[in-house]
């Protein structure tokens, strides 16, 4: 027993040394590794060394998984990335349900002494693993588009689900008090799916990012409730620390859209978008460009700033990107990339991109160092990007992106837009910098713009 413990500990450190280096991308691969080898100790040591009744199912299920695991790696686009995390974050849930269910019922069928830990720990483990387990999937249909992506509001949806908690914490006493009648596990379960589809109903558009970050977090709380259901110390730390971080990264997005906690998981966002038409922002304001034209643009610049969006992902421009400010550089421009902390679709999205580029990570700022030194560039190029760089955010108090901090490029003396058109972004509104006199519309295809901005300098 005690190697075992002493394994644990080790895969313990492990994930903790790991989640330390993965918060810088310099260290994240190593980080990586590290939680991975921690994984795979823990694993281990439970395979072998641990109560397992038998390896029939086991064994199997091992190989099912990992050939669905590595199919749904190399099959997934980068774009989707958020999804596979929600139903990631379910197939959790879903198996903390089981698994605590099965220990309880074990011990009910047993006639084992069920002690108080083991029912509370099994009431826990089904209430947060059904809401994850329900409302991951849910998250998973609107980021999918099987379902609608809109937040699904009714009057009165507050307080059914108060009225629901209540009821589901109730049932949860009588676990406690009745540790026998296992049916009474079930309906907590049935329940608490109710709750977990009616807590990710109301939310959409740029909350689901969030919603998915929190979903995370529970999955590891569902985790470490059922460690304590089958006493194992690996599952209640690694639970612990899935949990605490989901829970700090679901904190620092909210405050990287200048949102409260409470109004980010409550679906509170400002439902009433403008009703602001798009012909009174953009008719007869709006410049196009050429590469031609701004390709002399950027070689006469002595600063230029480059901001990616989730245009630069779906494009896959991150490599054309890369040449285009080596190219830059090499005539002298200094060039540097301002990094929203939600641009794109998921959290670090553009640092994992330009990484992969091999963009070095001095260039990239976050968005405080980089808003400060807008007013001294020369050009900003915003490539795939809008509702990270819409300067309603700031004007607009109505608006669903109000209040949140952007990168401010319309302080730049020139600003070049690089997308297909005038669409709107995630937040369906539309961006007066497009028609702001100091911008102009660079139209296409985020890669084949940027590769005719590395030829049309070329030529110069
Ligand atoms: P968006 O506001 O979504 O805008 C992306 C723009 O890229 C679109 O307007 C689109 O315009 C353009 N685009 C698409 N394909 C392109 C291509 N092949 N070439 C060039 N341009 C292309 O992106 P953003 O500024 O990065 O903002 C992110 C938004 O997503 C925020 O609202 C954020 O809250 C939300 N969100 C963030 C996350 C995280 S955690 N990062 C997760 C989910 C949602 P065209 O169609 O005209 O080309």
């Amino acid at each position: 027993m005690n190697y075992i413990n002493t394994a644990y500990l080790v895969a313990s450190a492990l994930f903790i040394i790991g989640l330390r280096d993965l918060s810088h991308p310099r260290t994240a691969m190593r980080g990586n590794i590290l939680g991975a080898t921690g994984m795979l100790i823990a694993v281990l040591v439970t395979l072998f060394a641990g109560r397992i009744i038998g390896y029939a199912a086991i064994l199997p299920g091992i190989v099912i998984g990992t050939v669905i695991g590595i199919i749904m790696a190399q099959k997934i686009p980068m774009t989707a990335i958020p999804q596979l995390v929600a139903l990631f974050n379910g197939f959790g849930g879903g198996a903390s349900v089981l698994v605590a269910g099965a220990a309880f019922a074990e011990a009910v069928v047993l006639q084992a002494q069920i002690t108080k830990q083991l029912a509370i720990a099994t009431a826990i483990s089904g209430l947060i693993g059904a809401v994850t387990f329900w409302g991951s999937l849910l998250a998973f249909a609107k980021l999918q588009g099987i379902t609608t992506e809109k937040a699904v509001r009714f009057p009165g949806q507050s307080l059914v689900n108060i009225i629901l908690g209540v009821i589901i914490l109730l049932i949860g006493a009588l676990i406690v008090i009745y540790p026998d009648e296992l049916w009474i596990y079930w309906i907590l379960v049935a329940l608490s799916s109710i709750l977990g589809i009616m807590l990710v109903l109301p939310i959409g558009g740029a909350d689901m990012p969030v919603i998915i970050a929190l979903l995370n977090s529970y999955s590891g709380l569902a985790a470490a409730a059922t460690g304590f259901v089958l006493s194992n110390n690996i599952l209640i730390v690694s639970g612990a620390l899935v949990g605490a971080s989901g829970l700090i990264l679901t904190k620092i997005m909210c405050k990287a859209m200048n949102r409260s906690f409470a109004n980010c998981i409550f679906g509170q966002q400002n439902a009433a978008a403008t009703e602001t038409k798009v012909d009174d922002i953009y008719t007869g304001r709006v410049k196009s460009s050429t590469a031609e034209e701004v390709a002399i643009m950027l070689d006469t610049a002595r600063r230029v700033v480059i901001t990616p969006g989730y245009g630069m992902a779906v494009a896959h421009a991150q490599h054309a990107v890369k040449v285009l400010a080596t190219l830059l550089q090499s005539r002298g421009v200094e060039v540097e990339f301002g990094i929203h902390p939600v641009a794109g679709r998921m959290p670090g999205h553009m640092n994992v991109l330009l990484a992969e580029a091999e963009i070095p990570y001095e260039k990239l700022k976050t968005m405080d160092e980089i808003n400060p030194t807008f007013e001294q560039t020369d050009v900003v190029l915003v490539i795939g990007a809008n509702d990270v760089v819409n300067p309603v955010a700031r004007t607009e108090p109505r608006s669903p992106l109000a209040g949140m901090p952007i990168l401010n490029v319309d302080k730049a003396r020139s600003v070049v837009v690089i997308k297909r058109s005038l669409s709107p972004g995630f937040a369906g509104i539309p961006n007066p910098l497009f028609a702001a006199g100091n911008t102009v519309m660079l139209y296409g295809d985020g890669r084949q713009v940027v590769l005719d901005l590395v030829a049309a300098i070329g030529e110069l």
